[in-house]
């Protein structure tokens, strides 16, 4: 997805332009941050993805300077920043609930922060500045506006300008497009990616939604009740996600549940209720243990005829491009299988109630710790 127009995935010989070293947030006995590591790159595009209070925005906090860690250190361009104030970081956040003024209109709005600097800068350079950023953010001549006659996507770019207009070397996003309607959210994570690559800024960005961050991101840290337990490109986390819980939040996956039985290199064998079934070894499992057999759903092939796995069809949801089945086997339980369209084409769609084998191979199966 990217384009050669704009610059490339960050090489590794450079600096980090911010890091996290081992930093913790604790609030009273909450522990929001327990020892984030993290080094991001200048001109990433860099996504924090978890479930609500994991400490997406604890971490995004930190970085701006709204925290100071409780232990640990976070540092910008090579120099410790633990107590600098967020204004005198080259760091801009859009937040959670981006509050724009409401009763100030969109140049305002905009202008607002460089308005306070002082010596003030003078009117015509402000408003040239409103200018070229409302450009960006594909809102010309929307100045005069009030934010209560804009909609959420134009308010949600108001808020974006308002952090843009400072050029900061990172852009911080806390779930910038929470407020927008799925249409409009998929716009407006296009334009954030050509704004990105177009600026050539580092994104720093928080989200829920695995899509976003699967769509949008260089890498992904995936965060789970403070801490960092996957890091890594979009692709390799979803084929080699180091956890159930990586593998469950990223993706759908289909588990089942078993003893490890064997191990053999890369491979292991797990016994299932329906018999043995091997697998990639996914992290480090311990023969004599349960563990899953983690297949994604596009990887089960569904026939008529034959397969490892007798099935009865449950339920067919069209998708559009596939169709999604859930299948029922005695021992296994209910599971979830994706058929493309072409598929569907050559051996015909299943039908609610019908009998049908399924299988997968064991190269489309990993074997993950149950946790
Ligand atoms: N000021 C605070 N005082 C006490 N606890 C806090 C404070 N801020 C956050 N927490 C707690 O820290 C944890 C992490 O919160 P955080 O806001 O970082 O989560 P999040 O991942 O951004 O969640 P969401 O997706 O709901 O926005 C939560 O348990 C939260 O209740
Ligand atoms: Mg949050």
């Amino acid at each position: 997805m990217h384009s050669t127009a704009y610059p490339q995935a960050p090489a590794s010989d450079q600096n980090p332009i911010a890091e996290f070293r081992a930093a913790s947030k604790h609030y009273g006995e909450v522990v929001a941050a327990d020892a984030i590591s993290l080094s991001i790159m200048p001109g990433e595009f860099l996504s924090f993805l978890g479930p609500s209070g994991c400490g997406k925005t604890t971490a995004l906090r930190m970085l701006a300077g709204f925290e100071a860690p409780t232990s640990g250190e976070m540092l910008l361009d090579g120099v410790r920043v633990n107590d600098l104030p967020p204004h005198k970081r080259p760091v801009n956040m859009v937040f959670q609930h981006y509050a724009l003024f409401p009763h100030m209109n969109v140049a305002d709005n905009i202008s607002y922060g460089l308005r306070q600097q002082r010596p003030k800068p003078a009117a015509a350079f402000v408003a040239q500045k409103v200018a070229e950023t409302l450009e960006r953010v594909r809102l010309p001549g929307f100045d005069t506006r009030r934010i209560w006659e804009m909609s959420g996507g134009q308010q949600q770019r108001v808020a974006l300008a308002r952090a843009l207009i400072n050029q900061p070397k990172i852009l911080l996003l806390d779930e910038p497009m929470a407020a927008l309607d799925r249409k409009l959210r998929r716009e407006m994570q296009i334009e954030l990616q050509s704004l990105q690559r177009a600026l050539g800024i580092t994104f720093v960005l928080v989200t829920h939604d695995q899509e976003e961050a699967l769509s949008m991101s260089d890498r992904i840290c995936i965060m789970r009740a403070g801490r960092i337990v996957q890091i890594g490109a979009p692709r390799d986390l979803y084929d080699a996600p180091n956890s159930r819980y990586v593998a469950d939040f990223v993706g759908k996956s289909n588990f089942f549940e078993g003893t490890l039985s064997s191990v053999s290199g890369l491979m292991g064998a797990v016994d299932l209720p329906t018999g043995p079934g091997r697998g990639r070894l996914g992290q480090d499992v311990a023969v004599g243990r349960k563990v899953s057999l983690s297949v994604r759903p596009e990887q089960i092939y569904l026939s008529p005829t034959g397969g490892a796995f007798a099935v009865q069809v449950r339920n067919r949801i069209f998708l559009g491009e596939h169709t999604e089945y859930l299948v029922n086997n005695p021992s296994l339980g209910d599971f979830l299988v994706l058929v493309s369209r072409q598929t569907e084409a050559t051996l015909g769609a299943f039908d609610p109630g019908q009998d049908a084998f399924a299988d997968w191979t064991p190269e489309a199966a990993l074997i993950l710790n149950n946790d």
